[in-house]
């Protein structure tokens, strides 16, 4: 596994720094990384891998990892070789839920006076297709996170949860927005009224997950899926997402319309162009993002 790392520091494969100092760079703007490790994955390097690596904590996603997940973000937005990102944990948890210790002592002032949690958002504004791979606990806010992903592979043993209510409080980052859309009124309102947990095959059952792999098989398999989208091209997979996107906010009639127009736009890219020349040429398309 090849990652951007400090001299003298070893990552192993399990993600777990020989180092005190959980310290490492990023090739994204020189940004160095406590809470995550990026990489780019793929025959071609064109998948970007951001995992969550606060392994002590089950991932507890603090808000230093938060912006370093934003700051990844960025900097995978913004390379021109990079065509679909997967975010994952590890094996024994995707990430059990926003840091409860950070959050334990906070007040209301803070929480609204700050604007708290307002920069999770970022991971649902990236134009590039996102992938969770979610192995273990996908709980709270870590549920959320793997919901505002585009697509959410589970391993065999994911377990997916909306326990805040357990903690006197709701979930605060679309969880009852996202997973009623995703798996509907009643059960949606059933795991956030008690905070049971479904596994990987009811989350499969019910829509929430597209598909379900030994653990060891995630991570491969959400990088195939991202190989798959980056070959495409990206200008019209932007325009793909956003238009599924908008079928959670929008009429049918309105979702539609900017369905249409957004169809029509592909007419003014090359790539629209190669795609229907090579379909007719029996030829496999080169697209170029433009
Ligand atoms: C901070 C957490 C944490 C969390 C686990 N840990 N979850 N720390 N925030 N969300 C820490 C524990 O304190 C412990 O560290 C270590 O991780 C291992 O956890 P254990 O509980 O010892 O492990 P286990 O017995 O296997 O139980 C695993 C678990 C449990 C079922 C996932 O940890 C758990 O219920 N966690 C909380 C899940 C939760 O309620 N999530 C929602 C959070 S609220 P130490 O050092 O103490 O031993 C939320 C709000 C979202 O997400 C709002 C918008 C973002």
């Amino acid at each position: 596994m090849k990652l951007y790392r400090r001299p003298g520091r070893e990552l192993t494969e399990t993600g777990s720094f020989r180092s005190f100092l959980h310290c490492w760079f990023c090739p994204h703007a020189g940004a160095q990384y406590e809470y995550i490790l990026v990489d780019k994955r793929g025959e071609n390097k064109n998948v970007g891998l951001i995992q969550l690596n606060r392994p002590k904590a089950l991932n507890a996603l603090c808000d230093g990892l938060m912006k370093e997940m934003g700051q990844a973000l960025d900097g995978f937005e913004t390379d021109g070789d990079i065509g679909a990102i997967v975010i994952t944990g590890s094996d024994r948890a995707f990430a059990a839920g926003a840091d409860i210790k950070e959050m334990q002592n906070r007040t209301f002032q803070e929480c609204y006076g700050g604007n708290f949690l307002a920069h999770w958002n970022r991971v649902s504004t990236v134009k590039k297709p996102v992938i969770a791979a979610v192995n273990g606990f996908a709980l709270g806010g870590g549920c959320e996170l793997a919901m505002m992903c585009d697509i959410i592979y589970a391993g065999e043993k994911a377990q997916f949860g909306q326990p805040e209510i357990l903690l006197g409080t709701i979930p605060g980052a679309g969880g009852t927005q996202r997973l009623t859309h995703a798996v509907g009124k009643s059960l949606a309102m059933e795991m956030v009224l008690t905070g049971d947990r479904i596994n990987a095959q009811e989350a499969k059952q019910s829509g929430l997950v597209s598909k379900v792999y030994p653990v060891d098989q995630v991570v491969p398999e959400a990088v195939k899926c991202g190989e798959k989208i980056a070959a495409n091209s990206k200008l019209v997979s932007a325009m793909a997402k956003e238009a599924v996107n908008a079928a959670f906010e929008l009429t049918l009639a309105e979702g539609s319309r900017l369905e249409k127009r957004l169809f029509h736009a592909t007419f003014a890219t090359d790539d629209r162009r190669e795609g229907m020349t090579a379909f007719v040429e029996k030829r496999k398309a080169s697209f170029q993002d433009k």
